[in-house]
């Protein structure tokens, strides 16, 4: 059976002031179903492998949240960050522990903050990844035909006459500028990078030697020391080594091992307020009201207070409002490119 890595280590800003750097949003119950999306990814892969083949990598801080969010996961199954190093860290800490254990380890790398409706279809699509990544070397990403021209995702362009499940990845290009992004999206030859990934461990680890040798060699050095009660110096020495940088810039642009399978599970990334407003359930003029609320001539808004507080609104199109602890937000709903300097800048002022 595959190792799953759970990638839970973002800070979720896109989604503040409710997500929160003490709380990202992987540890909320951001669909109100009674289980954050930390614990439907865990629901989404238990019928693939088992609970011991589960990795949970995320920063030290969230350790606690982890435990009581998926108590069925052992401890020393969550892998603790020292520092955040982005994706290819994460991905590369996971993968050379694995490693030390099994040679001939499959991995299935997914984000913690995903939405997937058809689970049916999705793991029929994970099997055919499974297969597919049999053969030495490749590195198997899942494709989603795109909607619009998302700047905040991966294209992918593959050989379309390719007639194997697993189509031969040409380019790979990560979170274009919304003009490219266009273009790729009007040629159809494009699909966005899904963020899930299935490989051999032993193929993952070719690439980062090939692409990203200094993080093959800060990682590789310890290889003695994983699972060992010295791992964790360890860990923040290798860290404290290697840039920040996403597994989509390190190895996903770079290789020319990659392939594609097309899925099509009603995925969704969680990944800003629009994305949420977008699937959650709305009133008869598109808002999406989770607040004690009374709107008049309001529009395609999203609306977020705790419930003690009654919210009046008039007038606003495609706003989000949004009330958490000591912040009140209210900005527009497609603001997610101003929410790095928000936050930044609400540091200076509280
Ligand atoms: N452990 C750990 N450490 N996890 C991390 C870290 C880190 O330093 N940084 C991010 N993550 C986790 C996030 O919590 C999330 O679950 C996942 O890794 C992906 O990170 P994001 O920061 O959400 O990436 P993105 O959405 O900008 O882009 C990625 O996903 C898109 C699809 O949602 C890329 O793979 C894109 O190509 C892709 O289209
Ligand atoms: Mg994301």
């Amino acid at each position: 059976k595959p190792y799953i890595v759970i990638m839970a280590g973002g800070i979720g800003s896109r989604f503040w002031p409710y997500s929160r750097n003490k709380k990202p949003k992987q540890f909320l119950d951001v669909l109100g179903t009674g289980r954050t999306l930390l614990q439907m990814t865990y629901d989404r892969f238990i019928g693939v492998s088992d609970p011991d083949k589960f990795l949970i990598v995320t920063n030290k801080h969230y350790f606690d949240l982890v435990r009581e969010q998926l108590p069925e996961v052992s401890e020393s199954n969550i892998l603790t960050e020292p520092l955040r190093r982005n994706t290819a860290n994460c991905i590369a800490y996971a993968s050379y522990k694995i490693a030390q254990k099994d040679k001939e380890a499959k991995i299935i790398v997914t984000p913690a903050d995903h939405l997937i409706l058809k689970e049916i279809n999705f793991l029929q699509k994970i099997n055919l990844a499974l297969q597919a990544s049999n053969e030495e070397g490749r590195l198997i990403t899942i494709g989603i035909r795109p909607n619009r021209p998302e700047t905040g995702y991966g294209y992918i362009q593959y050989f379309s006459n390719d007639k194997a499940e697993a189509k031969k990845v040409k380019t790979f290009t990560e979170k274009p500028n919304s003009k490219l992004a266009k273009t790729f999206v009007e040629s159809g030859e494009f699909v966005w990078n899904s963020g899930m990934f299935v490989w051999k461990v032993e193929s993952i680890i070719k690439a980062f030697e090939k692409h990203m040798p200094e993080v093959a060699e800060a990682f590789e050095e310890g290889a003695q020391y994983y699972n060992t009660d010295q791992e964790n110096a360890f860990i923040f020495k290798a860290y404290s080594q290697v840039k920040n940088i996403s597994i989509d810039y390190g190895i996903m642009e770079k290789s020319n091992d990659v392939y594609v399978i097309l899925g099509d599970f009603g995925w969704s990334d969680l990944g800003s307020w629009s994305g949420l407003h977008e699937i959650r359930n709305k009133d008869e003029k598109e808002n999406v009201v989770e607040a004690n609320a009374l709107l008049y001539d309001t529009e395609g808004c999203y609306v977020k207070v705790p419930s003690e507080k009654l919210v009046v609104v008039q007038g606003l199109e495609n706003y989000l409002i949004n009330d958490s602890e000591n912040v009140l937000l209210i900005c527009k709903l497609d603001a997610e490119k101003k929410f790095r300097e928000f936050v930044s800048d609400a540091k200076t002022k509280s």
